[in-house]
């Protein structure tokens, strides 16, 4: 997959959520993972992060949106299911970019709002758990940058000769 991503957590409480968004993180390839003004007990969580991901990616702990410290030409992009949100399943994921989910309790603040270029929203009823929406936004990239052949008319996926010929053809444009 081309670029990179960053994923973050605003005002997480729940060593077992940011366990969860750092596995997730690490298992869909992020470069980096980050808190910004964590609650000390979310910061324990080598219980639910089974896969360690902060041997294998950096880890930044920041406490106020002031102190972020994102790579150059790395816009932020808000997960929040509010009213000015664009729809994940429309939305074009850029290249490089970092991705910030707001609290268990409450939103992602005004602040940080602010300093995102997009803010999306996955199209559920109400709020899900802070760290399924982290694996659907993920998954989301995954599927629009992935570089996956189209899906074919008929049920089922691409057979074995449409899924080589695909191969060919990325290999050829790489
Ligand atoms: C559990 S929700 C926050 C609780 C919610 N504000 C409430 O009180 O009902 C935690 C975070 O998950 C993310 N989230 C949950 N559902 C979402 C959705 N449908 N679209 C976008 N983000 C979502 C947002 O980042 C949100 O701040």
């Amino acid at each position: 997959m081309r670029g990179y991503f960053g994923i973050g957590v605003e005002g997480i409480s729940k060593a077992a959520n940011l366990g969860a968004v750092m596995r997730t993180a690490h298992a869909f390839g992020a470069s980096f993972v980050y808190t910004l003004g964590a609650h000390h007990k979310a910061l324990q969580i080598n219980k639910t992060d089974t896969s360690r991901a902060q041997s294998h990616l950096p880890f930044y702990q920041w406490e106020t949106p002031a102190d972020m410290r994102l790579p150059l030409a790395c816009p932020l992009v808000g997960v929040e299911l509010c009213e000015q949100a664009v729809d994940l399943p429309s939305f074009r994921h850029p290249l490089a970019c970092a991705y910030i989910l707001g609290p268990e309790q409450g939103s992602l603040s005004g602040e940080v709002q602010d300093m995102c270029s997009h803010i999306v929203k996955i199209p559920t009823k109400f709020c899900i758990n802070v760290s399924l929406a982290a694996a659907l936004t993920l998954y989301d990239r995954t599927l629009s940058l992935g570089g996956y052949p189209p899906r074919p008319l008929m049920p089922g996926g691409p057979d074995l000769a449409a899924r080589e010929n695909w191969k060919a053809i990325k290999k050829r444009a790489n």
